[in-house]
């Protein structure tokens, strides 16, 4: 399933990431894909707080992962900008993360794409200035009913 919403400021793709930390549940994956400056740390920042995340939320280029703990699910947030390949990733032993009982947020995830759990939902965000188009598609065969009506109803709220 695909859906293209829009985001017109930051705060909205902030609201968007809240949206999101309000649905999903342990083992869920989100994967991040955009330019420089899309918006992809500004997503996980208001995912990260809505989830009760208290520390600061910055892209982890040179650690390739941060755990953000203490809020209601742990949430690992990832930036494979650096990464060779999926070779890096899984030489450091990083695809653990997503069978564990957190939720993953993966910036530049099409680096690792090949090695993306089933149940992944890709956020591609475009754009220039303060407005930003955003692709969401997950595969519907990867989630229950109820999740699935949680996810799409984000989706066509925005849409
Ligand atoms: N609609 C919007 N949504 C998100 N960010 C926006 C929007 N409009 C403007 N911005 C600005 O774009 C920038 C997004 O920065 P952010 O660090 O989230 O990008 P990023 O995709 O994580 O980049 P990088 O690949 O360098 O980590 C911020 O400065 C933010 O204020
Ligand atoms: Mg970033």
């Amino acid at each position: 399933m695909t859906f293209n919403i829009v985001s017109n400021s930051e705060q909205e793709t902030l609201e968007l990431g809240m949206d999101f930390a309000k649905i999903l549940e342990p083992g869920d994956i989100i994967a991040l894909d955009g330019d420089l400056g899309a918006g992809k740390t500004v997503f996980t920042r208001g995912f990260s707080q809505e989830m009760g995340v208290t520390s600061h939320v910055c892209s982890p280029t040179f650690t390739i992962v941060n755990e953000y703990l203490g809020g209601r699910l742990p949430v690992y947030h990832f930036d494979t900008y650096r990464l060779e390949g999926p070779d890096d990733f899984l030489d450091s032993g990083l695809d653990e993360y997503f069978y564990n009982e957190g939720i993953c947020i993966i910036e530049w995830s099409s680096i690792i794409d090949e090695l993306l759990p089933e149940n992944t939902i890709h956020l591609e965000i475009r754009g220039v200035g303060d407005k930003r188009n955003i692709e969401i598609s997950f595969d519907e065969n990867s989630f229950n009913s109820d999740k699935l009506s949680k996810i799409t109803s984000i989706c066509e709220k925005r849409g």
